[in-house]
């Protein structure tokens, strides 16, 4: 098969070069996002799981890169309610479509599409495992702010068992000397694989269970994050835990001017309203740039290189 060696399946496979280069390619597509680089090409999403921002980033991206899209929001309008496999699914959709964007429920799913596909994945969340894209948007966002991704102090909290996005992150930031500060009640603490990872890659860590104004004093990003109710088995225990922490602009008045909040969205009440207004805040920019970094990994995949956007001739100018 064709599609594996050139697939995004786990944030784990980028080297540091790597990185940087689809940071520079999201640069210059934030500086001409529209263009003609990808006419007649199409792109196919799956979603097996909901989702609002990626598929909409994925799809517009697509759009406005020339490209068409085909596609399905919902598994049960398609032929896996007769019984199809992922694998027959992908074999057919790689027939009709250039590259393949899936989110799936099951952890591992999209490295096995990967293995299967005659074309391209890029791994749009598989489970409680890997969002590689939206690590790569977080990558964006926190250059975009901090101006390094080196030696950076960072709060990840809330779900840090079932949160997906930072179990890519932590990964992706191996290669730039941070510290990490791991906030989550004991029930959604992150898992010891991933605290065997940065013990394996020098990442360092603390743990605690206190999110406060002095907490929140010693951070450049803190990084909140939904607790995610559609990955627990018990319901009781979702009841519990959800509201642990919420935080409030009362809480920022200690922060670092350089510092800034992200959350991968969607929130559920982990982030009050009036710290929308705070300068600190920056989840919807975040998710904007979700834009041009999945213009870049599109591109990508399908073997463009930043020399080929830089020259390109068809942007077009709004
Ligand atoms: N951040 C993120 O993955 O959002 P959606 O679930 O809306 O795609």
């Amino acid at each position: 098969m064709h599609g594996m060696k050139h697939s995004l399946v786990t944030i784990a496979n980028l080297e540091k070069e790597k990185i940087e280069y689809l940071i520079e390619m999201a640069q210059e597509f934030e500086k001409h996002p529209n263009r003609k680089i990808l006419e007649g090409r199409v792109v196919a999403t799956l979603f097996f799981e909901p989702s609002t921002r990626t598929r909409l980033s994925f799809e517009t991206a697509a759009n406005r890169l020339g490209a068409r899209v085909i596609g399905f929001t919902d598994p049960k309008v398609t032929s896996s309610t007769k019984g199809e496999t992922l694998k027959d699914t992908i074999m057919m959709v790689g027939n009709y479509a250039d590259v393949i964007v899936m989110r799936h429920y099951l952890e591992g799913a999209a490295l096995y599409a990967a293995e299967v596909s005659p074309v391209p994945v890029i791994n749009a969340g598989d489970g409680a495992n890997q969002h590689p894209t939206q690590t790569m948007l977080d990558l964006y966002s926190i250059y975009k702010t901090q101006g390094t991704l080196e030696n950076l102090n960072i709060y990840l909290v809330g779900d840090l068992k079932y949160g997906r996005t930072v179990h890519s992150l932590l990964m992706a930031m191996r290669h730039f000397n941070p510290t990490f500060h791991f906030i989550a009640p004991r029930e959604l603490a992150m898992p010891e694989e991933y605290k065997l990872y940065c013990r394996e890659h020098n990442i360092r860590y603390e743990e605690h269970e206190d999110f406060n104004e002095e907490v929140i004093s010693h951070a450049d990003i803190l990084y909140m994050t939904r607790v995610q109710r559609e990955r627990f088995t018990d319901l009781m225990e979702y009841e519990r835990v959800k509201d642990v922490y919420v935080l409030r602009a009362a809480m920022l008045a200690g922060a670092r001017p350089n510092m800034r909040i992200l959350h991968p969205l969607p929130r559920v009440g982990e982030i009050a309203y009036d710290v929308d207004d705070d300068p600190h805040a920056y989840y919807f920019e975040q998710a904007k740039n979700g834009l041009f970094a999945r213009e870049a990994i599109i591109c990508d995949v399908l073997g463009i290189t930043l020399d080929e956007v830089r020259g390109d001739r068809t942007i077009i100018h709004v």
